[in-house]
């Protein structure tokens, strides 16, 4: 039996924006049980609110930098997707949500070329491995780190956070400032110290927040981080 498959390359290319990938119907499933998996061990909000903000502030950090239209669409689908590899597991999420992204994205009739800058920046988006390889990338690292508040901490009981729940339930305000002219952007936390200290904070981030230096450098800016008004 002779089975013919049409050829993707035969087939015209789609401009696909982050409106459609919101609305697709396996995006929706596979981020939600992605999701369920990071709750089920304990694991902060992995879901589409969390997609969704580092969606909006990628695309945000080039559009005010003045970056093309493109990119920062680019920018703002990798943004949704690059967690949506913790539908596997969290560990190789990055990977495997790289994966994800190459097939949905294919049968979206995206151009292999912009495939290849969203992939690499789901690929390069955490610590310690994760470089900034292109501006959408950098982009997703900043959007990602800055994604930091008391609301995504899923854990029910108090008495069992992890340093993770409580450097997040100890951020009541976080806000990242591009600022074009200056070149910088800035990371501005407003941190309730009684649920952590400025100092465990550091213990989990100073990783991340290197990344967010490299980052910043590659689309020619500086980062800077405050802290309940002080900069550090
Ligand atoms: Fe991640
Ligand atoms: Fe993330």
């Amino acid at each position: 039996m002779n089975i013919v498959t049409p050829l993707l390359e035969s087939e015209p290319l789609s401009l696909v924006t982050l409106k459609e990938i919101r609305h697709d119907a396996r995006v929706r499933t596979y981020i939600t049980r992605a999701n369920e998996q990071m709750k089920a061990i304990g694991y902060t909000e992995h879901g589409h609110r969390h997609a969704g903000i580092v969606a909006t502030i990628s695309r945000t950090v080039l559009t005010n930098l003045g970056l093309s239209g493109r990119d920062a669409e680019l920018a703002a689908i990798a943004g949704y997707l690059h967690d949506i590899g913790c539908v596997v597991n969290r560990v190789g999420h990055v990977e495997a949500g790289a994966m994800i992204a190459y097939d949905l994205l294919s049968k979206m009739n995206m151009s292999p070329n912009e495939i290849a800058t969203i992939i690499g920046a789901i690929g390069n988006h955490e610590e310690p491995d994760g470089e900034p390889i292109s501006a959408p990338s950098a982009a997703v690292i900043i959007a990602d780190k800055s994604d930091v508040h008391f609301t995504r901490v899923q854990n029910p009981d108090p008495t069992k956070f992890d340093i993770h729940d409580r450097v997040n339930y100890a951020v009541q305000k976080s806000y990242l400032r591009v600022d074009a002219p200056e070149k910088t952007i800035n990371l501005e936390l407003e941190i309730n110290t009684e649920h952590a200290s400025v100092t465990e904070y550091f213990e989990i981030f100073v990783l991340r927040m290197v990344l967010c230096r490299r980052a910043a450098d590659f689309i020619g800016c500086k980062f800077r981080l405050r802290i309940n008004g002080i900069n550090l």
